[in-house]
């Protein structure tokens, strides 16, 4: 398998942290590159999670980059306040909005990183006219709305054609996969051109956040 070129960025989603302690386990977390920030909607996924307070006290308690993934309807709506909330980052998902180009453009407005995401189920074309337009694509690995479900193998195929229409832009977009990543598949996902890993309950095991974490890195080396 091929070796990849460029460091893999690690983000430990904190949607499986314990929030009785979420300051402690963002400074267990303190080693990675990113904080992974699942918002959901209980329309767009079937489930809630959580919005702006918790990203407000994640910025209060830690300086890690707040990559925040948006699994809500309209995101539009909510932009300028997860961005004044802390976020650094903020994904959308192509399905979740009939106006996905005009969305990554306001979130670049607002002076933040943009992302566009698509679930499982979406052909790879729907995000590939803003490609040009994005600082990250991430591919879902699983169908949003919980953390701990299995990975989807065909995802690495995926990752693959976009790392291939990636490069053949010129662009330095991250390619970001979330759901399911685990020390077994990391390695094979960065071989396919990943370049940052979202990563909820392999991280947030039973032994803490910095074993779950280190384990991850280990499998990269
Ligand atoms: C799923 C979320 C993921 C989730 C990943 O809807 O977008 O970020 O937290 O959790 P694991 O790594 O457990 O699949
Ligand atoms: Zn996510």
């Amino acid at each position: 398998m091929t070796v990849p070129a460029r460091p893999v960025k690690l983000a430990p989603s904190l949607l499986s942290c314990d929030f009785t302690r979420l300051g402690e386990e963002l400074q267990a977390i303190a080693d990675a590159d990113w904080a992974h920030v699942d918002v959901m909607d209980g329309r767009f996924v079937p489930n809630l999670s959580f919005g702006l307070p918790i990203l407000a006290a994640a910025r209060r308690a830690s300086p890690l980059f707040m990559d925040v993934h948006l699994m809500i309807e309209e995101p539009e709506r909510y932009l300028r306040d997860f961005a004044q909330a802390g976020a650094d980052g903020i994904t959308v998902h192509v399905e979740a909005t009939r106006h996905v180009h005009r969305v990554v453009g306001a979130i670049r407005e607002l002076g933040k990183r943009a992302g566009v995401t698509l679930n499982p189920g979406t052909p790879l074309e729907a995000v590939r006219p803003v490609l040009a337009d994005v600082d990250l694509v991430l591919v879902m690995s699983v169908n949003p709305g919980f953390g701990g479900q299995k990975f989807i193998p065909a995802s690495v195929e995926r990752v693959r054609t976009l790392r291939g229409w990636l490069d053949e832009l010129g662009s330095a977009a991250e390619l970001q996969v979330d759901g399911g990543v685990t020390p077994a598949n990391a390695r094979s996902l960065a071989g396919a051109g990943a370049t940052n890993l979202v990563a909820g309950s392999s991280v947030f095991g039973p032994d803490g956040a910095a074993a779950g974490l280190s384990r991850l890195r280990a499998a990269l080396a």
